[in-house]
């Protein structure tokens, strides 16, 4: 029987990549090495279904490229906008994500971010490390109190939702949100979250604002030196959705004022390199996009990859279609 040929761009776990080559003719990246472009685009000639992840960029020069024999584009990570989805509208090409297996592990480094910037953790635990902890004493690295705290939500996707539920059960959190296009009572009566009206009115009462909106163009920016005006001077930024969300010149200049008290952050606007601005700054808390970074939900989201091309070439409907 016909075995379609797909392309993994990046190193994938390894149980999903043997299952991947078991049922296609698969060609794995086991060293690592990022695609450049020529590659990506010879490989829309030479494959029936590309995979790539969030940080290969399928521009419209990959996916309109003359003689293309890739039918689908089979994204491994929730988050698309690495892909320029009109192209793939325009060029017929079907495009898939992962959504559903990342949202408790993204959520748990909303938390690992809130917790630790409020707490000092990432200043605390060099102080061990370095013998630079001279015992403890009343008023050493005092940090802010979480539980009880107030958490702004800016997005109430699944990912926010498994956020406010740790927050609200776990740390008996207030939740408030801002999300035009959510209106599931339900959920919103088992956190007791109050939904704002407007961004500015849930930064002027959070004391931890996070934010889970994709990145669109009417999200790009949002979160600028106007809006970080409006937060307490008191309240922490986390940010595990896309670094081009938060105007990161604005977001450095408010923590190098006090503006604001802190930031925790798993994105950039030009991942890896993060400005050594904010390197420098000891109110922030870095992690290097680690939100989806387990081994249970690295295979769970090659597994659903691997499932929305297998629909795809037994005719059906892939389960995570986006285009
Ligand atoms: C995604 O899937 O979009 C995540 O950012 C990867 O962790």
């Amino acid at each position: 029987m016909q075995k379609f040929k797909v392309l993994v761009t990046r190193k994938w776990p390894d149980s999903v990549e043997k299952k991947l080559s078991e049922k296609f003719d698969a060609t794995l990246n086991l060293a690592d090495i990022p695609l450049n472009e020529e590659q990506l685009k010879e490989a829309m000639l030479n494959y029936d279904a590309l995979l790539p992840t969030v940080t290969d960029k399928i521009s419209n020069n990959i996916l309109a490229v003359e003689n293309r024999r890739v039918k689908i584009v089979g994204n491994f990570g929730v988050g698309f906008n690495n892909i320029d989805i009109d192209s793939a509208k325009d060029n017929g090409i079907v495009v898939t994500n992962t959504p559903e297996v990342l949202t408790d592990c993204t959520a748990d480094i909303a938390m690992l971010l809130m917790l630790g910037i409020a707490r000092r953790a990432s200043e605390g635990e060099p102080h061990v490390r370095n013998t630079e902890w001279v015992g403890w004493r009343p008023t050493h690295m005092m940090g802010t109190k979480v539980t009880g705290k107030v958490l702004g939500l800016i997005g109430m996707g699944r990912i926010a939702q498994a956020m406010a539920k740790k927050a609200h059960f776990g740390f008996g959190m207030k939740i408030i949100f801002f999300d035009p296009y959510f209106k599931n009572k339900e959920i919103i009566e088992k956190f007791s979250a109050t939904s704002s009206d407007s961004i500015e009115d849930l930064l002027s009462v959070s004391d931890f604002v996070s934010l889970h909106c994709p990145s669109t163009p009417e999200t790009q920016g949002l979160i600028n030196t106007e809006k970080l005006e409006k937060m307490k001077s008191s309240a922490y930024l986390i940010n595990t959705a896309r670094g081009d969300i938060v105007v990161e010149e604005d977001l450095i200049k408010a923590l190098e004022n006090n503006q604001i008290k802190g930031a925790g952050l798993d994105v950039y606007l030009n991942e890896p390199t993060v400005p050594e601005k904010l390197k420098n700054l000891k109110n922030v808390f870095l992690l290097p996009h680690l939100g989806s970074a387990t081994e249970e939900t690295r295979e769970a989201m090659g597994l659903r990859v691997y499932d929305n091309i297998t629909a795809f070439f037994n005719d059906n409907e892939p389960l995570d279609r986006v285009v």
